[in-house]
């Protein structure tokens, strides 16, 4: 079983997620790259993820010789798991929200990135955490929020990331990562998403309609019109 517990801080990096790509080989599976400063934060579909030197987490978490190229999907949902728990620390469970595939929001607000990313028969899952309230550089596209701004909390950012990796650990036993296969069906359940009216968009297409099941590698079903239609990627919104 994955123990995360070989942690490296660094200063500043253009992304922890290129950093540990680009020196896989240096590093151990269980290793926890943190960096206080990113400059160049990538999130899903290229966009760009911004934060703030000492007012927000920027890691990336890696697992080597994984058992097949689908579990770096399946895990990504258990690292969304591990951050509803921690979150719910300092918010309450209901106001979190778990969105298809590894958002976290807090309402309708953005406070947590998910980025999963599969190289040399390893996955790498960053996480970005809105902690401390900030200024973006760039334009953040969606409503996005801070654990600062939604409890009046400045947390110790330090500290904060201990309770992330403890966080990311327990959710490896609580969730049994043993089958990651159960992971997505387990997530589902959490985010409460089966039998809900969603939209998702992709590529200038848009459809609507209702989720009638998750696979194990997190694809959805969803009855659009007389059809079903398999869903892989794609930003989801919960119409109710
Ligand atoms: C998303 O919401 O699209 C995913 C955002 C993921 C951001 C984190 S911050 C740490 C790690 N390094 C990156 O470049 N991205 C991830």
């Amino acid at each position: 079983m994955t123990k995360f517990n070989n942690i490296i801080n660094l200063e500043t990096v253009d992304s922890t997620n290129n950093y540990l790509k680009d020196h896989l080989t240096e590093f151990e599976s269980g290793t926890v790259l943190f960096s206080t400063e990113q400059t160049n934060g990538r999130g899903r579909f290229d966009r760009s993820w911004f934060g703030e030197k000492y007012k927000s987490i920027f890691s990336s978490f890696l697992i080597k010789n994984i058992s097949e190229p689908e579990d770096a999907l399946r895990y990504s949902f258990l690292f969304s798991l591990g951050i509803k728990d921690l979150l719910s620390q300092y918010i309450s469970a209901e106001d979190i929200v778990l969105k298809w595939p590894n958002d976290i929001l807090i309402g309708d607000k953005k406070i947590t990135g998910v980025l999963s990313e599969f190289a040399q028969n390893s996955v790498i899952v960053g996480i970005g955490i809105n902690v401390l309230e900030f200024i973006p550089e760039g334009k953040i596209e969606m409503p996005w929020t801070t654990i600062e701004k939604e409890t009046g909390l400045k947390l110790d950012v330090e500290k904060f990331k201990f309770e992330l990796i403890d966080h990311i650990n327990n959710a490896f036993i609580k969730y049994n990562a043993e089958d990651p296969k159960n992971i997505t069906r387990l997530w589902a359940e959490e985010a409460e998403i089966l039998g809900k009216f969603v939209t998702v968009s992709h590529q200038n297409k848009k459809i609507s309609g209702t989720v009638l099941s998750i696979d194990d590698l997190g694809i959805l079903k969803i009855a659009y019109e007389n059809n079903i239609i398999n869903i892989s990627t794609g930003d989801l919104e919960y119409n109710d």
